[in-house]
């Protein structure tokens, strides 16, 4: 029996983990897989409830648990709370006290959502890219980090600190995943200015000394953030620290279409992960059934594959949204301005996946 931790959230991530669980629910005894299912707050719910974003006992929930798959955090509500006490920290102090470092955020183009892109279709079209974040460093956690009052003016600081065991593991990551792929890894730094990307770049070549089959290329990080949207096809794997990492990430995911359809998953050392749509809360359309829930259930076909080892039952994930997206189904974010469909709530969208599972079966 696997267990799983359901960290929902808040504002969308409720809707669509429920989503993805019943999704999961019915995948699981098709591929003989047991799943237990646990339920425990995180971020702004969690705020209001226990005073903190990540209570101790839910972090212990987690350790215990085959794979966490989690929702969203954040929203206005809580805007106003000094950085300690935001719902992002209890995210960020989850990836960090699992040792989650390695954040791959796979961004490919079902074939039916070409047109749904910003970009022209011809652009677009075959785009599967996989970026490679370092999740626990950087800007993130360096200290010193705080604000203060120097000279009677308000000052700021946070620090971007890597050390080389930091850099070589997830290059390593990079480079595995890579020879799973077309053998191409991007390192993407700012090394003309920081000497953290200096760094980053001798430690990445290092790493690819032990891996001569993949080709190797730097790039620097505005330059890649147009190369994105310029020929986004040219991008197998991308390696990188945690900014450039959260910010080339939502651009990728962009570019195929909908944030509302990127998953992404959180590993260590210790085996266990944590699985999250790329997309936020969405406050905007919180609770009002029309978010998206395909990246929640993307991101559970993750959890089979990386945690269960479930190959099998994530394809069937797959091929379910990928045959619900061929049959023209769409919610409102995949729907292009001045476009008229009919589109679908996030509830209904699960049904349609549910149904091509059983298709499938
Ligand atoms: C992400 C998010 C988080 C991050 C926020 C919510 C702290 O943007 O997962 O990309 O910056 O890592
Ligand atoms: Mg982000």
């Amino acid at each position: 029996m696997h267990r799983i931790l359901l960290l929902p959230g808040d504002g969308i991530g409720p809707e669509v983990t429920r989503e993805a669980r019943r999704v999961l629910d019915a995948v699981a005894p098709r591929f003989g897989l047991e799943l237990a299912f646990d339920e425990e707050l995180i971020g702004g719910v969690s705020i209001d409830a226990r005073g903190t974003p990540l209570a101790d006992p839910v972090l212990e929930k987690a350790r215990a648990s085959r794979a966490v798959l989690l929702g969203a955090v954040g929203g206005p509500t809580w805007d106003a709370e000094p950085v300690d006490r935001r719902p992002e920290k209890g995210l960020l102090r989850i990836r960090k006290e699992l040792g989650l470092y390695a954040n791959l955020r796979p961004a490919s183009v079902f074939p039916a959502l070409a047109d749904a892109s910003p970009l022209r279709p011809e652009i677009v079209k075959g785009i599967d890219l996989l970026v490679v974040r370092e999740l626990t460093g950087g800007l993130y956690f360096g200290e010193p980090r705080g604000r203060a009052l120097v000279d009677g003016r308000r000052e700021a600081r946070n620090t971007m600190v890597y050390d080389e065991v930091e850099i070589a593991r997830i290059a390593r990551t990079a480079f595995e995943a890579a020879r799973l792929r077309r053998r191409h890894v991007t390192h993407v730094h700012k090394q003309n200015v920081l000497e953290v990307s200096q760094l980053w770049v001798q430690v990445v070549d290092e790493v690819a000394r032990e891996h001569p089959d993949v080709e190797l290329a730097h790039q620097l990080v505005d330059s890649c953030a147009m190369l994105l949207v310029k020929e986004p096809r040219r991008f197998d794997v991308i390696v990188t620290e945690n900014l450039f990492g959260d910010i080339l990430s939502d651009e990728a995911a962009m570019i195929t279409g909908s944030l509302g359809m990127l998953p992404s998953a959180s590993l260590g050392a210790g085996g266990l992960g944590l699985y999250e749509p790329v997309h936020g809360s969405a406050p905007d359309i919180a609770g009002r059934d029309i978010a998206n829930p395909l990246a929640a259930i993307l991101s559970g076909a993750m959890l089979l594959e990386h945690s269960l080892g479930a190959t099998d039952a994530a394809r069937a994930v797959r091929d379910a949204v990928s045959s619900v997206l061929e049959a023209g189904h769409r919610t409102a974010d995949l729907v292009l301005p001045g476009e008229s469909r009919p589109t679908l709530g996030c509830r209904a969208m699960g049904d349609r996946v549910l149904a091509a599972l059983g298709g499938l079966a």
